[in-house]
């Protein structure tokens, strides 16, 4: 099946979008210029932007719906499906690449078992590729969150993403009758 293009917020997730919004409508006077700064604010606290989210900014910003989506859309840094605890970026750069990325980026998707643009089933992580982070001297390089990690190979890779990884306790298994 086909993953729409904005995921809507699982059930869990629905009075965290009205607390956003409880506090955005006191934080923002609902200006059409403040569009940008309401989806930012948005997908800073649930992480990416669901469709909910985007339909109550047009409802708040009185603007269209197409608007919203529009303008999202047009945005790079905007995300529109969930995304993992952990972001683990890949530069696919051509100092990168000549490094070895690819193998890098084939090891990683290997070990997660999730291709790019796509969480993990544990919510652990998504991973992403970047076409330079302007670090070259360093490559081949990947990004954790915020932390760098250059000159790696496969097998520092493996252990960072298994100290993440580790650091989660399993989901206990249901007991057998
Ligand atoms: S090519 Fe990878 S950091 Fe520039």
């Amino acid at each position: 099946m086909e993953q729409a293009i904005y995921a809507e917020l699982p059930e869990e997730g629905r009075s965290e979008i009205e607390d956003l919004f409880n506090e955005m409508r006191k934080e923002f006077k609902g200006r059409p210029e403040e569009l940008i700064p309401m989806l930012q604010r948005a997908q800073r606290r649930l992480g990416f932007l669901p469709e909910q989210a985007m339909l109550e900014i047009a409802r708040i910003t009185r603007l269209s719906a197409a608007r919203v989506f529009g303008t999202a859309t047009f945005y790079a840094q905007f995300r529109f499906q969930p995304v993992g605890k952990y972001i683990v970026r890949v530069c696919r750069g051509t100092a990168c690449h000549v490094k070895g990325s690819d193998r890098l980026l084939e090891t990683i998707v290997g070990y997660l078992h999730a291709v790019p643009g796509q969480m993990t089933p544990d919510g652990l992580f998504t991973i992403e590729t970047v076409a330079c982070f302007g670090s070259c001297a360093l490559a081949p390089v990947m990004v954790i969150n915020d932390s760098v990690y250059g000159s790696l190979n496969r097998s520092r890779a493996l252990k960072l993403l298994g100290e993440i990884r580790n650091s989660f306790p399993l989901p206990k298994l249901a007991s057998l009758p």
